[in-house]
């Protein structure tokens, strides 16, 4: 079976967990303490700090919480993300409001969000499809142009960079995924980066229910017994056994995790760059620490493509079906770029442990129908 993605692990992340077992200590304590500090130095800007969560999805819903943008708020959002970013914003208590995106690199397109603008259009959500981020300085111009607030979705971004800065020690509020599949994991996982030092301390609040200061407490293993709540919050805290899982990661993503993500991806690009039948994203692997291989296709062969990888033990994936056809945010209108990438889009297996061998096989069989 080849897969389409998952993680990669070893003795010293099977060392880290067991240490916490038998320490007996599983909440969030000294090991979400060092795990934010190897963070705060991989990031490396002092004017920047941040918060781990339980998960990427309540990190997104926790820094627009920190915003406090009157209830209801409308937040423009590129269809083509996961289910997670528009969740988030509901969650949150505002309404995604669902735009297009540029056929060339799947990003949020300016001149379709722009149309979507009201008196009620809060902040914008941008989503590093793919670990690419597109023109920063230009969407960071269109918000400011507009007095949006602008909160990154970087689920896919961890490591990417922009003008050489890494993502997440620039701009406002970026916010960051560990899950199982991530470019680092912690099993589950999130994070808040932010130049604004006072939404992260009330995230480290409203992470543990709202309880005043508790972060600072737990880190020490103490807990804060006499407190004060004044915010709604949430049991969205990351647990010790998360952080020592994602302390291992986070040591082999320069050395190596990033390297063989780029080389993959490269390797993947050269197989299929002669094949016009095949369209990519663009991309730049200079800057950007690739994290899914989607690729387009005709519909018709895209769905023969399936079958076949289906048939040689090969999974795949779709990245993404777009949030405004789903019950819940379906929309009045119409988007027509997202609709028409939509049907012609599969994801094909990519993760650092995938082999070259694997590539080559999948990319004959791609030769074979297309
Ligand atoms: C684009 C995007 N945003 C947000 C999330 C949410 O992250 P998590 O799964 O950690 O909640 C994901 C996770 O897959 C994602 O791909």
């Amino acid at each position: 079976m080849v897969r389409l993605s998952k993680c990669s692990v070893d003795k010293n992340e099977l060392n880290a967990i067991s240490g916490v077992l038998k320490n007996e200590f599983f909440g969030t304590g000294p090991l979400t303490k060092q795990f934010e500090d190897d963070l705060s130095k991989y990031f490396n800007n002092d004017n920047y700090s941040l918060v781990c969560t339980n998960t990427g999805t309540s990190a997104i819903q926790l820094a627009i919480q920190a915003c406090h943008f009157p209830p209801k708020s409308e937040i423009l959002v590129p269809s083509l993300t996961y289910v997670a970013s528009f969740q988030a914003i509901t969650a949150a208590g505002h309404k995604p409001i669902a735009c297009d995106i540029n056929e060339n690199d799947g990003l949020l397109s300016i001149s379709d969000a722009k149309n979507r603008i009201t008196s009620k259009t809060k902040a914008v959500m941008l989503v590093h499809y793919n670990g690419h981020v597109g023109n920063l300085d230009e969407y960071y111009t269109f918000a400011k142009e507009n007095n949006l607030k602008v909160v990154e979705d970087a689920a896919h971004a961890f490591g990417s960079r922009y003008k050489k800065k890494l993502i997440g020690s620039i701009g406002e509020i970026a916010c960051f995924s560990f899950d199982g599949i991530k470019n680092i994991t912690c099993g589950e996982g999130g994070m808040v980066i932010s130049s604004d030092r006072k939404l992260i301390e009330s995230i480290s609040d409203y992470r543990l229910l709202g309880v005043q200061g508790d972060s600072k407490k737990r880190a020490q293993k103490k807990r804060s017994w006499d407190f004060d709540v004044q915010e709604q919050g949430w049991r969205y805290h990351m647990s010790d056994i998360m952080a020592a899982i994602g302390i291992e990661q986070l040591k082999k993503f320069e050395v190596s995790f990033k390297k063989r993500r780029k080389e993959l991806n490269k390797y993947y690009r050269h197989k299929l760059e002669k094949n016009k039948n095949i369209m990519l994203f663009d991309t730049d692997l200079d800057n950007v620490v690739p994290h899914i291989f989607p690729i387009r296709l005709e519909s018709d062969r895209k769905i023969i493509l399936m079958k076949k990888l289906k048939e040689n033990g090969i999974q795949s994936g779709l990245h993404y079906k777009p949030n405004h056809l789903l019950s819940f945010f379906k929309t009045k209108y119409n988007l027509p770029v997202s609709e028409t990438v939509y049907p012609q889009l599969i994801t094909l297996p990519f993760h650092v442990d995938l082999k070259r061998k694997e590539i080559d096989l999948i990319c004959k069989i791609i030769s074979h129908i297309t």
